[in-house]
């Protein structure tokens, strides 16, 4: 069959990388998490002094930036020049700065720019891609054969995120995390319109959904069964 690409986007908490590494599974494709990609970058210039509000440095070091990244579900090991960072890039410092390294265009322009040759490789070698973030089925990949836009209230993403972050609900931290989400999407929207749905996107509400619900439900969508 000829080559998938499937672009998922959405905000946090809406549950999308988890449901595209498991579409990714059932459907046999590769997997990118761009946002990965820049908590990478973020990590990096955190890990290196780099001046955030210097925005040509932070551009050059995403340019320079040895990242390997791998496009298997079952693997979603991350480098930099040999160094694993695949559980730094979640820790609080990083998520709480990178939507400043995501605002910088010309980190964006070089991000981009490997995304796409990752997910073309990706439709030659492995028969095509689910590749999630913010700005996939909007510039990353317009043609992709299936966009969806995954969304979710805030009171639902506020509660993946708080079990997914500390495992319950002690309020004064669900507090913070409502503090985090908040400001990050209002950070994040500045660069890429994710909560709307653009022409020919679909979206998908997952409020009232639990993940094997949206699992299925994207599954039908590729399927064309919906
Ligand atoms: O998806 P995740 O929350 O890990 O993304 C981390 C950050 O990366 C987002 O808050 C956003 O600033 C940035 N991002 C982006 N464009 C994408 C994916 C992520 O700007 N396609």
């Amino acid at each position: 069959s000829s080559p998938l690409t499937i672009a998922i986007d959405g905000p946090s908490g809406s549950g999308k990388s988890s449901v595209s590494k498991a579409v990714a599974r059932e459907l046999g494709l590769g997997y990118l998490d761009t946002g990965a990609m820049y908590r990478a970058v973020a990590w990096h210039c955190l890990d290196q002094e780099v001046d955030l509000t210097d925005q040509e440095a932070v551009a050059q070091a995403a340019r320079d930036l040895p990242l390997e990244i791998s496009t298997d579900p079952d693997d979603q090991t991350l480098r930099v020049g040999g160094t694993d960072i695949t559980s730094a890039i979640r820790e609080t410092r990083v998520t709480s700065q990178v939507s400043t390294v995501a605002t910088n265009l010309d980190v964006r322009a070089e991000l981009r720019r490997r995304q796409r040759e990752i997910i073309s490789e990706a439709r030659d070698e492995r028969g095509g891609i689910v590749a999630e973030g913010r700005d996939i089925t909007t510039v990353v990949a317009p043609d992709a054969e299936h966009r969806i836009l995954v969304t979710a209230s805030e009171e639902a993403r506020l509660a993946r995120r708080s079990t997914e972050l500390h495992g319950g609900a002690d309020a004064d931290q669900v507090e913070a995390t409502r503090d985090q989400i908040v400001r990050r999407d209002r950070q994040d929207s500045t660069v890429s319109a994710f909560m709307e749905a653009a022409d020919g996107v679909v979206t998908l509400d997952t409020s009232e959904l639990d993940f094997d619900q949206v699992v299925a439900a994207v599954l039908a969508l590729v399927r064309g069964e919906v």
